[in-house]
């Protein structure tokens, strides 16, 4: 990937540790008005989003999209990285991709999951597999990550209380490299 990326009008870059805050205002959002993150808005802390831009930065992949009319704004993000544990050393994991609610449905994530698939295809020849867990009533986000490949592995049952006074399954998703010789 070049540093930027420009499809439409929407340009993916590689985050920093200086988009803190404007990842946390998107996190926080994406919890208040649509869901399908685990976390709710008072548990998008400072911590939790430098821990994984940290751990993104250090052994993944983080980007972002700006919002063309205001840069300061983030409009979506997605990030993955390794366990730190030498026998998943070939596994991306605790992938989250958000896109800010009034923005979703416009091919944003799409672009963006797009950039990370070819950044791990082109830079991370190591990453034999990428891993994620959506929720099973997160029926958009399943269908959006078997257009990329991702096959449902299982189903973690009662692993998610919604808060709705019933709980739901968690969908373990995974995707391995086309063409790898290690299977
Ligand atoms: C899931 C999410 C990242 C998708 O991003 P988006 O920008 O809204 O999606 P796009 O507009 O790029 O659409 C991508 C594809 O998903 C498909 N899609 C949309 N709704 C779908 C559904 N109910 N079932 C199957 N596919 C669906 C679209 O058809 C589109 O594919 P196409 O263009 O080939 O038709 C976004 O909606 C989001 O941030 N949701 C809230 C947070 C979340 O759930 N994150 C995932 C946690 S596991």
């Amino acid at each position: 990937m070049g540093q930027f990326l420009m499809k439409f009008e929407y340009k993916v870059r590689r985050a920093t540790l200086a988009d803190l805050h404007k990842i946390m205002a998107l996190y926080r959002e994406v919890a208040l008005n649509s869901g399908g993150i685990a976390r709710e808005a008072d548990e998008i802390t400072g911590v939790y989003v430098r821990s994984f831009i940290e751990k993104s930065l250090g052994s993944g992949v983080i980007l972002v999209v700006e919002n063309p009319s205001d840069p300061e704004e983030l409009i979506a993000e997605v990030h993955t990285y390794t366990l730190g544990i030498k026998v998943f050393a070939h596994v991306f994991s605790d992938l989250t991709i958000v896109v800010r609610p009034g923005f979703q449905g416009r091919g944003i994530g799409k672009l963006l999951f797009g950039t990370l698939m070819e950044e791990i295809e082109e830079k991370h020849p190591e990453i034999l597999r990428v891993e994620l867990i959506a929720r099973e009533s997160n029926e958009k986000a399943i269908g959006f990550y078997k257009k990329f490949g991702f096959k449902v592995e299982g189903r973690m049952e009662n692993r998610i209380d919604g808060k709705t006074g019933r709980l739901e399954a968690d969908v373990p998703m995974g995707r391995i490299r086309p063409g790898q010789t290690r299977l």
